[in-house]
């Protein structure tokens, strides 16, 4: 769980690479991106402009499927699709493993009170061009207690760097977090919040999926970890914070009424700047916590198909956990292309036992914890279809897919204010809602015996071919 053995491991197997002397100011987000868009390794950023040596930033760290597997101990070299089967494994055999309250931690190295407040030590990136400041939360954890129910929810909401001690908070409507908050202000009262800003990914990870309300996420990190995560106690909210946390804050998140601060643009996964600039809630910190040497651990939004975290994998693997816990049958692979931005295109390749059994699939889809928010096309093939390979997903819906006959178009659906295509007088109305189409690229069920038969070497043809000549396709 400590961030800086797992990065030493990554350096080992040339998954991670150091850089001396780049800019916080979009140096480090645009060397991140050109890295990011060629697969490149981890990109650990030290002796920052203007910062001491020591105070650093790291990207990229599970922007591939291959560092995503080796987090999870699995083997680097599986498909795709194998790794989201994995995942889906995993998070099933998965015992929510509550954490473990401890004195002392490597966080409680330097500890700043109220009068030595002062954020700007850290070297926090300005990531894109049209940002509209800086941001020390990307690849962070916010971690709020239900007032009523006293649960503790983590959640990674992007972070901006107002002044020495103001943060500010962008979080999507209907996000657990956000609805925590909210209660908070609907008592009058400022919400306790303590965000941490670098960590071990795999206690990030649950942080940026989607669990049922009420799952505490570190007790899914304590599962993932197989030992409860140590925690300590945070002096000013009584909030559990990592032990091994880089850098964690403390403070409290008012009503709006009294305080909000312009908050963004800020570069967007979907790959645009579509939130802009706006009011929102602020963290007026009242304490920091942080190691020697501290890490922040960086995951800027990138235009797809670069994505800070390989989360089209992972979510990939999660939605297909949710599909078989709901009991739908036949379920053969789930995959959310890059492309899509993790959940704008998703895939999920069915064998079909019964009319209706592929649109009941998208529609759980569309539902789950994972994909009611925030979807767009859900795609629906059969299981001669690898999921994961998008020329063959692309090839069953240009033949297979009628428009008139296998589309269907749901209105009214839970978005998001990081879809571009809401216009700017719905976003003024609050107006979020989007549209999704289920898309049917499965040979309808009543007649699919009778579909015409694929043009293509049958499997035992392929392989007498290949044992006779082999030789042809030898490199
Ligand atoms: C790198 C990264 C950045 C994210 N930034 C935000 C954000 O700024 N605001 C937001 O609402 N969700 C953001 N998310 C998505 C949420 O973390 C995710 O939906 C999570 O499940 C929310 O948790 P909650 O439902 O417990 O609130 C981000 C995810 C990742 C991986």
């Amino acid at each position: 769980m400590d961030l800086r053995l797992f990065m030493s491991q990554m350096e080992n197997l040339g998954e991670l690479r150091q850089v001396q002397g780049a800019d916080w100011n979009l140096e480090i987000g645009t060397i991140t991106e050109l890295s990011n868009e060629r697969k490149g390794p981890a990109l650990l950023f030290d002796q920052i402009k203007g910062y001491p040596p020591g105070y650093r930033v790291v990207t990229n760290l599970i922007a591939t499927p291959k560092r995503v597997g080796i987090t999870l101990g699995f083997p680097g070299d599986i498909s795709n699709v194998e790794l989201a089967r994995r995942i889906k494994d995993k998070f099933k055999i998965l015992r929510l493993t509550p954490p473990a309250r401890v004195q002392e931690g490597p966080v409680l190295e330097n500890v700043d009170r109220e009068g030595r407040i002062d954020l700007l030590k850290f070297p926090a990136p300005r990531w894109h061009e049209l940002d509209g400041g800086r941001y020390l939360g990307t690849g962070d954890m916010v971690i709020v207690r239900d007032p009523d129910e006293g649960w503790v929810n983590v959640g990674t909401y992007r972070v901006q760097l107002h002044d020495r001690d103001t943060l500010g908070l962008y979080m999507d409507p209907g996000r657990q977090g956000r609805l925590i908050i909210e209660s908070y202000w609907a008592k009058g009262r400022s919400c306790p919040v303590a965000v941490v800003f670098g960590i071990h990914p795999l206690v990030w990870m649950p942080s940026f999926l989607a669990f049922p309300w009420r799952t505490e996420e570190f007790g899914v990190a304590g599962g993932l970890l197989g030992e409860p995560l140590p925690v300590i106690t945070g002096q000013y909210t009584g909030l559990p914070i990592p032990a091994h946390a880089e850098i964690a804050v403390e403070g409290d998140c008012p009503p709006p009424g009294i305080e909000t601060r312009v908050e963004g643009p800020f570069g967007e996964a979907p790959g645009y700047y579509a939130t802009g600039a706006h009011d929102a809630p602020v963290i007026k910190v009242k304490r920091i916590m942080h190691r020697n040497s501290p890490v922040i651990t960086g995951a800027p939004p990138m235009r797809p198909p670069a994505n800070a975290a390989s989360l089209n994998v992972i979510r990939s693997g999660t939605m297909w956990l949710e599909l078989e816990q709901i009991g739908i049958p036949g379920v053969k692979g789930v995959w959310n292309m890059r492309a899509g931005s993790s959940r704008f295109l998703s895939v999920v390749s069915i064998e079909q036992k019964y009319a209706g059994h592929a649109t009941q699939v998208a529609m759980a889809v569309m539902s789950g914890s994972e994909g009611a928010k925030y979807g767009r096309f859900v795609i629906v093939v059969d299981d001669d279809i690898d999921p994961g390979n998008e020329e063959d997903v692309l090839w069953a819906m240009a033949t297979r897919c009628d428009p008139a006959t296998s589309m269907q178009i749901i209105t009214g659906c839970w978005g998001t204010l990081l879809d571009p295509t809401i216009s700017p007088e719905r976003r003024a109305k609050g107006d979020l809602t989007n549209s999704r189409a289920i898309v049917l690229a499965c040979r309808p069920f009543y007649w699919r015996k009778d579909f015409p038969k694929v043009n293509r070497a049958s499997d035992e043809l392929r392989a007498m071919t290949l044992k006779k000549w082999g030789r042809l396709f030898q490199s």
